[in-house]
């Protein structure tokens, strides 16, 4: 097989996340019945007006696409509205054509979450396996909810958040103390099973966590640096993400090359 992960830097977010749409219509267009993994918070939310905008002007059907979502936080209803089922309705799946039947988001109030979290392994399985996993970066390195020290095998289950991620996310709920302290998310074993991945960070606040899963050993330190173990992955940042790599001249020139490539192979 032909590893690759490619280092795409683009000026700002906006470009970064017409970018990233771009790969996931191309996936979506080779294969009407993709399985996308897809990802909340607010790296995402530009990538999803653009396949909005994609599917209105009649470019984009996503009508024998399933999802499978990485996470949600655990004890929240799905109609709190900082749920990420909330989240996903709002932002995507309302505005698109995709059927909620074939809509899979991990389901927080379970009663019983260690079987709920092997069905939902097992769903993943039955739909083929994920075709691209979306992925934001958390500013400790983390994918999914899998923070530092996360078992890099592991599989979908209960975690609880560190103290950075809860602060992090206390803008969605406007006090922290509102903040879940778990979430059912999908391991970083569950994460690598994808055939493809599609990690997107934004703004200087991701700059080291961007260079430490990139440029950095892999370790459970930082759950995002198994990308470097995975054959087909690409990480889309703007320029203020991508600040603190060293290499970042040598993965524009190799990306000048790829779109050269690519030209000439007319894919
Ligand atoms: C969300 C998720 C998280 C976020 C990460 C970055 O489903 O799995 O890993 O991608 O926390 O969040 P934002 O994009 O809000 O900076």
């Amino acid at each position: 097989m032909f590893f690759k992960l490619r280092v795409i830097i683009e000026k700002d977010y906006s470009a970064m996340s017409r970018k990233a749409a771009e790969i996931i219509a191309k996936e979506i267009r080779s294969k009407p019945q993709a399985v996308l993994g897809l990802a909340t918070g607010s790296t995402p939310l530009g990538v999803y007006q653009e396949l909005i905008r994609m599917h209105e002007t009649g470019n984009l059907d996503f009508s024998a696409v399933r999802t499978f979502n990485l996470d949600e936080y655990y004890r929240l209803r799905p109609d709190h509205p900082e749920s990420y089922h909330s989240f996903m309705f709002k932002n995507l799946f309302e505005k698109i054509n995709v059927k909620p039947e074939n809509v899979s988001i991990p389901d927080g109030m379970a009663t019983d979450i260690g079987s709920f979290c092997e069905s939902y392994e097992e769903r993943i399985k039955e739909a083929g396996g994920i075709d691209i996993q979306l992925l934001g970066i958390g500013r400790d390195g983390h994918i999914g909810f899998n923070e530092p020290g996360s078992s890099l095998g592991s599989r979908t289950r209960l975690k609880t958040l560190t103290e950075e991620t809860i602060r992090d996310n206390a803008r969605f709920f406007g006090k922290e103390s509102d903040v879940p302290h778990f979430a059912v998310t999908m391991g970083v074993g569950t994460i690598l099973g994808a055939k493809k991945l599609l990690m997107l960070a934004s703004g200087g606040g991701k700059a080291r966590a961007v260079r430490d899963a990139i440029e950095g050993p892999v370790s459970a330190q930082v759950t995002a640096s198994v990308l470097q173990l995975h054959p087909n992955v690409f990480v889309i940042l703007d320029e203020e993400a991508a600040s603190m790599l060293s290499r970042s001249d040598y993965y524009i020139y190799v990306e000048k090359m790829a779109e050269k490539f690519e030209a000439e192979a007319g894919t």
